[in-house]
Order: C-alpha cells, then structure tokens, then sequence
C-alpha cells in the first residue's frame, strides 16, 4: 500500500514522538503522519503543540523562540498561546485587535510513560495501558526517542516476530534460540493481542544486569502483544521471579522513516542502574536498526505479495488488523 501514513484513521490515534527533556533548549521541530509539527513548553511546563506553519506568511515556528510559554514566530514576531491563540502582533501596535484567524492548527498533546505522545485528530482510542506503570513493585525506564530510517510497518513486524533472533541478534542474546519456533496460539493478553513462549536465551556479560543471573544461559517465559497501530509490549519473566516489561513504540514520520523508543518496566530491587539495566535492549534495538534500514519502503500489507509461513503468524494477524483500521 503507498501512502498509508496519511491515511486519517492514523490521525486519530495516539503517537510517541518525543520525551519533556527534548523541549528544555526550544522548540522542537517534530514530523508525524506526514504532518510537520512543532512542540514546545509552556509556563508550567507542559508539552504544547501546534501545526509547524505560521498562518501569517507560512513561517516555520520550530525555527522560532519560546517566551513565556507562547512561541513566537522567526518572521514577524507575532507570539502564540499553548492553545495555539495569536496573543501579540508586534507591527500593530500595543492594544491592537488580534485576527481572530490567526491561529495556528491544533493537535493533541499528552505526557505519559515519560513520553510525549500527539494525537493530529479526535483519538478514538486512548494510550496503550501498561498496568505495571501503577505498580510500587515496578519501576520505569524511559529512554530518548530516536529517528529510524523504516517504516513504522517494518518495525511492527521485526517486534513481533522471533524466527530473526538466531539470526539478527546472533552478538547479542540470539546464539542460544533454537531456530525452530514452535506453534503458537495467538489470543487476546489483557489490552493487547498475541501470543506466550519460553525461549532459551544466550546470557552475555551485557545482558546479566538484565537478566539477573550469570549462567550461559537463561531460560525466559515471554509474551508479545499489539496494540493497534504501532505499539508492541514484551513481557520476559525469568525464573527467579524478576520480570522485565518492554513497550517499543513506532510513530509513523512518513511513509519510509519512524520515531523510535521503548520503555521498561522491571520488578527488580532497584539497585542496578537504570542504563546498565537497559544495556542490552540498546544493542537489541541498535541490531534490528541495522537490518531494518536495509529494507527498501513500507512492509507491503496486503496478504498476497509477502511469503509468510507459521512463524510469522502474530504479523500476519496484526497487518490483517491494520488493513481494517486503514479500510
Ligand atoms: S510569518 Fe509568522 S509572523 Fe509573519
Ligand atoms: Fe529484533
């Protein structure tokens, strides 16, 4: 399908495109479903967010300054409210009426999971649920959102497949996965939808803060689920008790290019450092950066140009829920 990042139904949902800390120098210059936006702090310092166009003479804000919390546009200087309101022109003088259409296009904002997440439309629905994020037990690990050369669709696909893990992260925790992935039964896991397996995983120095444990290898129970559009959620539980919660998040820049990053959730002691705790899911995420950005465009979703086999079952299921939400 060409062009499916511009499809509206994609409007109407929630999307991960930056952390509160990437607006401390300015404002920042975001694209989304095609759309080029700009986000910013206001006075409390919550996020905002606005179409990036100046509705004077088309200006770009991003490129712009932050005062008080309104965002003054490069060009003439007029300044806009968090609501996207013209509340100053400086040519017209003090006390002059405003236009009332000099207001910039609106969207959506959210904070959540250390995330900012934008919404161009009226969402539909609301932002995945990760019921650890409320749990005392658990503690979250929020990490920068990086720029991808794929397509949000790769993405989805290579989360929720497991067959590439000999293969794609052979350095990293795959030397060990038995190459043959047994049948799986795809169902409904509380908000999302997929499927439960044991994996026995290689267990490199890097990845023994993760894991918790030293030996050669470790055997995980793991579940992955989606979340229409673009989210995915692994669960990896070792046998010590110690559960690992992964939410990795794609938010379509354009048809070819995404916004990554993922979140963790661990019931650990907390003792360990978070970056050291987080070590091997960036190497995880660098190896699939890698093979992903050798894939030329958008994954094809319809169910005949791709070869599929039992393996990849769970993308299967997930494009055939995608082209529905796209129909
Ligand atoms: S283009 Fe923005 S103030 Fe003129
Ligand atoms: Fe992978």
């Amino acid at each position: 399908m060409i062009g499916y990042s511009t499809h509206p139904a994609l409007r109407r949902t929630w999307q991960a495109v930056a952390r509160p800390a990437d607006l401390l120098d300015g404002p920042l210059a975001v694209k989304l479903l095609g759309e080029h936006l700009v986000l910013w702090r206001d006075l409390d310092g919550r996020a905002a967010a606005a179409f990036d166009r100046c509705p004077h003479r088309e200006a770009p804000l991003s490129k712009g300054a932050v005062i008080a919390g309104c965002i003054e546009c490069p060009y003439h200087g007029w300044r806009f409210d968090p609501s996207g309101a013209c509340v100053l022109v400086p040519s017209a003088g003090p006390g002059a009426p405003i236009p009332p259409k000099a207001r910039l296009g609106s969207v959506h904002v959210a904070e959540r999971y250390g995330l900012i997440w934008l919404c161009l439309d009226e969402p539909v629905a609301g932002i995945p649920e990760i019921a650890e994020d409320v749990d005392p037990a658990y503690r979250r690990i929020t990490t920068e959102v990086d720029l991808w050369e794929s397509s949000a669709t790769r993405l989805v696909d290579n989360f929720l497949d497991i067959s590439h893990f000999p293969y794609v992260h052979r350095a990293s925790f795959g030397a060990a996965t038995d190459p043959v992935v047994p049948k799986v039964e795809l169902g409904d896991l509380g908000d999302w939808f997929g499927y439960a397996y044991s994996v026995t995983a290689a267990n490199p120095a890097i990845g023994s803060s993760a894991s918790g444990q030293v030996t050669a290898t470790v055997s995980r129970h793991m579940s992955t689920g989606f979340c229409l559009p673009f989210a995915v959620r692994s669960t990896i539980e070792y046998e010590t008790g110690l559960r690992h919660v992964l939410l990795l998040l794609a938010a379509p820049r354009d048809d070819e290019s995404s916004h990554f990053t993922f979140v963790v959730w661990r019931n650990d002691d907390f003792s360990v450092p978070a970056e050291e705790v987080i070590r091997l899911d960036r190497l995880i995420g660098a190896e699939d950066k890698v093979m992903l950005e050798r894939l030329n465009g958008p994954l094809p979703l319809d169910s005949t140009t791709l070869v599929s086999v039992q393996a990849d079952r769970a993308s299967v299921e997930w494009k055939r829920q995608l082209r529905q939400l796209l129909s």
